[in-house]
């Protein structure tokens, strides 16, 4: 496993961490609890020492399930959590944002009850709440570092003003963008924040899977299945373009003695200088061990060319 400081928290996290809002239950395919932590355990033997959370994933299930975890790995002290607030589950398909000053405050300390510890590592807003000032969001949040509850504050689905505007009000040490091979929307932003010092986490880094070569053929999701309402590439016209994509994945792939799509994607991710850690969702220990070994693959300066150029092409399109 490779290691990068993760902007000037001081946490030095691995390459990949650990998504858990499959584990929650609702907007994945589901598995058994055995399953799902064979994967946290595979993630630990890994050298994994980062897991991302939020009370979002099935209102506060993904966090009890990663907390019991790791309470019964006994390695709560080896890891760092984030975990997210102001956006509230209220069903499979409708989420509230809610960033006011008692809401956070409660949040958090649900948080850490589901999570069963008495601190949070990276406390990130999920999503910005346009009915609350930013001001009395971070009012909560620098409260709840004051406490210890807390340790940094990051954001999630934030522009540049739009973190501009909330730094104003306090420390912001970490972003946490969508972004892959598939989406690279973010990519200005995100090198905006690197050069502040953030640290930056990847999101949807397997584009929701995609990006694995494992969906070849358009596939129709149920309603409140993440590959049908939050990632788009699963549909047309995004879904032909990614089979564009993934037909150059698979030469580069045979050209390099059949190293896994899955790897090629996070190992693309992880080679831009403004990403600290790529968060991929697996709930599969041999998935886990998979993405895990994407970080020591090198390619030649052709390969990268090509997927580049097959990239670029994707995302201008
Ligand atoms: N801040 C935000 O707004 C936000 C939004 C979305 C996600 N997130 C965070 O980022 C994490 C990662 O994003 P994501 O889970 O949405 O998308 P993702 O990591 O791009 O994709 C997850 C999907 O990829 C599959 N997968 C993973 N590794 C694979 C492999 N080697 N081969 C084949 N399939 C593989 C998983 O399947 P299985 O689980 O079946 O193995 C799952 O269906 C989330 O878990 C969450 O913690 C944050």
């Amino acid at each position: 496993m490779k290691y990068r400081m993760f902007g000037k928290t001081g946490m030095e996290v691995s390459a990949m961490t650990l998504g858990t809002w499959g584990m929650g239950g609702v907007g994945w395919d589901v598995y058994d609890e055995e399953t799902k932590a064979d994967a946290i355990k595979a993630a630990l033997e890994e050298g994994i020492n980062f897991f991302d959370t939020a009370p979002a994933y099935n209102a506060g299930a993904a966090e009890r399930f990663l907390g019991r975890v790791l309470k019964e790995e006994g390695a709560r002290g080896q890891v760092y959590i984030s975990t997210k607030c102001g956006n509230v589950f209220k069903d499979d398909i409708t989420y509230v944002r809610d960033g006011r000053y008692d809401s956070i405050i409660r949040q958090c300390d649900q948080s850490l009850l589901n999570l069963q510890t008495d601190y949070i590592d990276l406390m990130l807003i999920h999503w910005p709440d346009p009915a609350t000032p930013f001001e009395e969001t971070m009012d909560a949040l620098n409260r709840l570092k004051k406490e210890g509850k807390i340790l940094h504050i990051g954001v999630s689905n934030f522009d540049i003003d739009q973190m501009k505007e909330i730094s104003r009000y306090g420390s912001i040490e970490a972003y946490q963008p969508h972004y892959s091979m598939v989406n690279r929307q973010a990519e200005e932003t995100m090198k905006w924040a690197a050069a502040q010092g953030m640290g930056v986490m990847t999101y949807g880094s397997l584009g929701g899977g995609i990006l694995s070569g494992r969906y070849r053929e358009l596939k129709t999701f149920p309603a409140a299945d993440s590959r049908n309402r939050f990632y788009q590439h699963f549909k047309e016209p995004m879904f032909s373009r990614v089979m564009d994509l993934l037909k150059v994945m698979d030469q580069v792939s045979a050209a390099n003695g059949q190293i896994a799509l899955a790897q090629l994607a996070l190992k693309w991710c992880y080679e831009k200088p403004f990403v600290s850690t790529c968060i991929v969702g697996t709930q599969k220990r041999e998935r886990v061990l998979e993405n895990a070994r994407s970080f020591d693959q090198e390619l030649g300066a052709e390969d990268w060319a090509r997927l580049d150029q097959a990239v670029d092409q994707l995302t201008r399109a």
